[in-house]
């Protein structure tokens, strides 16, 4: 209930330009429906359904009572850092330094501090749409130009390169990039990416690479970072994490790799912000980049059997059309066909189909026509969500 109150609350200018992200919004519905006595399959939320892995749980653990419980250095661990550095060196196959190395809490902090600390009022930032909703949402509340660069489903949600030729302007300061990309489960190719870094050309634009389902690629695809292109070191902040790479959620803990001087002044967003990423979670975090990683091939081939069942599942309902998702958890089927607009179609199958997804809209304008849903669930859940899906499409359609 509402609290009366005798001042009225006085909130910054900003905040009205603040976004959000529907999937929480979906699942609070969801809950409440299932408060309610009705059975709801969540298919909107874009986590892993599988346990963070033991060897990492059991890092954890003995971190606490080691006593890994107080504050540490803001960008990170020593050892994590130089861990995350020797990863990243490897598989992006350049050289990167302990001290380019920042740890956060999550890949989104990630996606705050690099918006915060590059873009001014005016200032123009190209980001993908549909995309994951957080870029649009940062890069209007400091005050930036958002300017969306559409994935098309007949280009398999890559990204037109003659598009973004035609974007680039002189008040281009920062180009996100996301491969493998929620929603769509696209991805970009070696030559897609090469062909983005040579339409950068020699522009001081800086490109956020936001590479946090980098070891969620099917069919043996082998990921590929604008970081490793000649040249583009020095103007990419890649993000990573363990969120989704390790099942590690609610963890929080994620990173940014990029030039050292830049490294500094996220560094001290950090400290102005969270002091540092939970001590006991990052000793965690080594175990994880430097353990066993059977879990991780293990999860991958999961998604990607599910991937099978799912889309094969969509395409046999009636107004429902789905490309096969290159990585990620999620498929992203155009809906156009239906009738239905997206975010009604996602309310009614939430509301009387008892099936959890999320309107493509809610990843931006060029959303529109699709649905997101997550394959993070079990085998039996999909089935059971395909079958509601298809009785429901034969009653209402
Ligand atoms: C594309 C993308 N980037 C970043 C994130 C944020 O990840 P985290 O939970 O580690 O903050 C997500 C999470 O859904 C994501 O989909």
């Amino acid at each position: 209930m509402e609290r009366a109150t005798q001042y009225e609350l006085q909130l910054a200018q900003r905040m009205s330009r603040l976004g959000t992200e529907t999937a929480f919004e979906v699942l609070n519905k969801a809950r409440a429906l299932e408060r309610q006595g009705k059975s709801i399959i969540h298919l909107e939320i874009g986590e892993p359904d599988f346990d963070t892995p033991a060897n990492i749980v059991e890092a954890g653990v003995d971190a606490l009572r080691k006593g890994w419980t107080h504050y540490g250095p803001s960008a990170g661990l020593p050892e994590l850092r130089q861990a995350l550095a020797d990863y990243v060196s490897r598989t992006r196959g350049v050289k990167v330094t302990s001290d380019e190395v920042v740890v956060v809490p999550g890949g989104k902090p990630i996606i705050f501090f690099t918006i915060l600390a590059l873009i001014d009022e005016g200032d123009e930032v190209i980001y993908p749409n549909p995309g994951f909703p957080i870029y649009e949402s940062m890069i209007r509340y400091v005050g930036g130009r958002a300017v969306p660069i559409r994935l098309r489903e007949e280009g398999d949600f890559s990204l037109d390169v003659n598009e973004l030729t035609a974007l680039i302007s002189d008040h281009t300061k920062l180009i996100i990039l996301n491969s493998p990309q929620n929603p769509t489960g696209g991805a970009l190719s070696r030559p897609d990416i090469e062909q983005i870094a040579k339409i950068i050309g020699d522009r001081n634009i800086m490109v956020l690479s936001d590479e946090i389902y980098s070891r969620l690629l099917f069919d043996g695809a082998e990921h590929f970072s604008i970081m490793s292109v000649p040249g583009m070191q020095e103007r990419t902040i890649l993000l990573d994490g363990f969120s989704k790479t390790y099942a590690m959620t609610g963890w929080r803990m994620g990173y940014g790799v990029m030039r050292s001087d830049l490294a500094t002044h996220i560094t001290r967003l950090m400290t102005n912000s969270n002091s540092c990423t939970a001590s006991f979670t990052q000793v965690a975090g080594i175990e994880a980049i430097k353990g066993d990683q059977s879990s991780v091939d293990h999860m991958r081939d999961e998604f990607q059997r599910r991937r099978q069942v799912v889309v094969a599942g969509l395409n046999k309902i009636k107004g429902f059309s789905c490309r096969m998702p290159k990585g990620a958890f999620y498929v992203f089927p155009n809906i156009t066909q239906t009738g239905w607009k997206s975010k009604p179609l996602a309310d009614a199958l939430l509301e009387q189909a008892g099936v959890a997804a999320l309107s493509g809209t809610s990843f931006g304008e060029f959303g529109e026509g699709y649905l997101r849903f997550s394959i993070a669930n079990s085998m039996e859940n999909l089935h059971q969500a395909l079958e509601r899906i298809d009785q429901w499409t034969k009653k209402n359609l």
